[in-house]
């Protein structure tokens, strides 16, 4: 393969610096043969883009997503490796489920981690063979889309991912609370539509308690798509005991509030549009500017999509029986430039940090990704002009076209991603050609 260069390229630190790859690494640009240059000059540079929280849908939901096209989208906004989540058909609850979706991710456009299910088919009470799915490698697990409520699983679960470093990632949602049946922030519009409701209290009394057996028992815990101020006061409360806990937000609940949410009929009669529907669902301003604040000072982690592609039926329905959950893996990084980089509360330094190396450390994969971008390591980066901006289109490279910021104007940032030295996405004008 011939020698890239990109020149000029400044870092998340704000240091200028040449990019030369080689055989999927990084080299010294003093020593590029007849290299293809790159014009990129002034454009900034992240290590690829790593997303804790994906729904690939493959196997069993391939009308909605595949494991080739979610990884089209990642790569067109920037990340080189997703983790993705359990709830497929079949649920990722055994040896055999997570060997068949590595198999599956060979030749994908990103590096796919499979996560395993907390319990048998997702189902809260029979603890999947964790330690057996670790043997192939998987760290993450995680019953998405359903908590794991009952208390004496969870507690047993975290003492058994204890001994090998183990993490849960926890859909934290009080059944009691909020049934499954919930699915409305705001009890007016509730009220006005018969929509169950949602209580931020559904979320952070899961909180409270996770947090608190992870305490006791020493294990990782992973708060799955933080929602509610109270949710980030309380991790803010047990990171400063040194309970060993980590958070996640959302694009769409870091942006998106429900007053804000179009009706899907002028009148309103039916209810809002079932696009915006999401667990736990979207909120006010109140709850926005916490999690910012949270993304803001490192109270919450990471920021991960919940890409969550559902086919065009499933969401052409009331919002009642709509599925929940929207896309995010192409406008992830648009958002956080729009609603933490422009607003003055994250530095480039926390980008990178944030969107890349938080979430490798905390998903076991630091040896290959969000990685320094210094000569030797892997060629495994996005280029990005975060003062590109443009009208989000209606298709993006997802199957599914559940995106909550189509028409929408955003920042455009992404010129290219390099997943090991190979191009996983370029902007035409680049002349690079995805390989
Ligand atoms: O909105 C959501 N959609 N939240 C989840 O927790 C699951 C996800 C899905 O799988 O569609
Ligand atoms: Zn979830």
């Amino acid at each position: 393969m011939t020698d890239l260069l990109f020149r000029s390229v400044l870092l998340p630190d704000g240091r200028t610096t040449d990019l030369a790859v080689r055989d999927g690494r990084l080299i010294d640009p003093a020593d590029v043969s007849a290299p293809r240059v790159v014009d990129v000059a002034g454009s900034r540079v992240l290590p690829g883009l790593v997303d804790l929280h994906t729904h690939l849908r493959e196997p069993g939901g391939e009308a909605a997503e595949t494991i080739a096209s979610g990884t089209a989208a990642a790569a067109r906004g920037g990340y080189t490796a997703v983790f993705a989540m359990a709830n497929t058909t079949p649920v990722a609850d055994s040896p055999a489920a997570i060997a068949d979706v590595a198999e599956r991710a060979l030749g994908a456009s990103a590096e796919v981690v499979p996560i395993g299910a907390v319990t048998r088919e997702l189902g809260g009470s029979q603890i999947a063979p964790l330690e057996e799915m670790h043997a192939l490698g998987v760290t993450v697990y995680s019953d998405d889309g359903h908590c794991v409520a009952n208390t004496d699983v969870m507690r047993e679960v975290f003492e058994r991912i204890r001994c090998f470093g183990g993490v849960v990632a926890q859909h934290s949602q009080d059944p009691v609370l909020a049934p499954a049946a919930a699915c409305c922030h705001d009890p007016s519009v509730a009220l006005d539509y018969g929509l169950v409701e949602w209580p931020p209290t559904a979320e952070s009394v899961i909180v409270a308690r996770d947090v608190q057996l992870a305490q006791e028992t020493g294990a990782r815990l992973h708060v799955c798509h933080v929602s509610s101020a109270e949710s980030v006061e309380i991790i803010r409360w047990a990171k400063q005991r040194g309970v060993a806990v980590t958070a996640e937000a959302t694009p769409h609940h870091l942006l998106l509030g429900s007053g804000e949410v179009p009706a899907s009929a002028p009148d309103r009669a039916s209810g809002p549009d079932p696009l915006y529907k999401v667990n736990p669902p979207l909120t006010d301003n109140e709850h926005i500017a916490a999690l910012r604040q949270g993304v803001a000072d490192g109270t919450i982690d990471v920021i991960a999509t919940d890409h969550a592609p559902h086919p065009a039926d499933a969401k052409r329905r009331p919002f009642a029986t709509a599925k929940p959950g929207m896309l995010g893996l192409e406008q992830s990084l648009a958002v956080v430039i729009a609603t933490l980089v422009e607003p003055g509360l994250l530095d480039w330094v926390g980008v990178a940090d944030r969107m890349s190396l938080a979430p490798a450390r905390i998903g076991s994969i630091p040896d290959r990704q969000g990685r320094p971008l210094t000569v030797g390591e892997p060629a495994t980066f996005v280029l990005i002009d975060p003062t590109r901006r443009g009208v989000v289109p209606t298709t993006g490279r997802s199957i599914a076209h559940n995106n909550p910021y189509a028409h929408r104007e955003l920042p455009d940032p992404v010129l290219a991603t390099l997943w090991n030295g190979r191009v996983t996405w370029a902007d035409p004008a680049l002349g690079l050609v995805p390989a």
